[in-house]
């Protein structure tokens, strides 16, 4: 797969670690920076992600901040993007699964290398389900252009 990856200064030690893992998986990296721990801004980074997964450039992102939140709230801003903040193998899984998200977020400062590198894993090996998934994940893309949305909510099964 090829996959894009960001950080800020915070997450930049854990965005190499798990960039190398990556590589070392047969993935196709796409670094988008930052490259050092000098100070940085984490919402040009997490938009350069989204943008590089919209536009095509790459198939999923992953973007690491200290806590994997200003990012993902970034990377959320480019319409198409879905980014979650996952810290375990269940919640990175059904973010992929349920939530069809394409943008996985860590925070270099919360999580631990290991931890990180199964849940990227379980995050890249999850496909989404599809069936009422598909129609919720829509809903959300209808938020995206009109800003408003379903009309009402609507009682459904799980
Ligand atoms: C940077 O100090 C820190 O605020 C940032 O990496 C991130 O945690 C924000 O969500």
């Amino acid at each position: 797969m090829r996959i894009a990856v960001g950080s800020d200064h915070a997450g930049y030690v854990l965005k190499e670690v798990l960039a190398g893992h990556l590589r070392e998986l047969g993935h196709e990296v796409e670094d988008l920076g930052t490259h050092s721990e000098e100070p940085v801004d984490y919402p040009l980074y997490g938009a350069a992600v989204g943008r590089a997964v919209v536009g095509g450039a790459a198939d999923l992102g992953l973007c690491v901040c200290g806590t994997g939140m200003g990012i993902g709230i970034a990377a959320n801003k480019v319409d198409g993007v879905r980014a979650a903040v996952a810290h375990d193998v269940t919640t990175a899984h059904l973010a992929r699964q349920h939530n069809a998200a394409n943008v996985l977020c860590l925070g270099g400062r919360i999580v631990g290398t290991e931890v990180a590198k199964e849940s990227l894993e379980a995050f890249l090996a999850a496909s989404p389900a599809g069936g009422r998934h598909s129609r919720r994940v829509e809903e959300i893309a209808e938020l995206e252009t009109s800003g408003t949305g379903v009309v009402a909510p609507q009682v459904r099964g799980a």
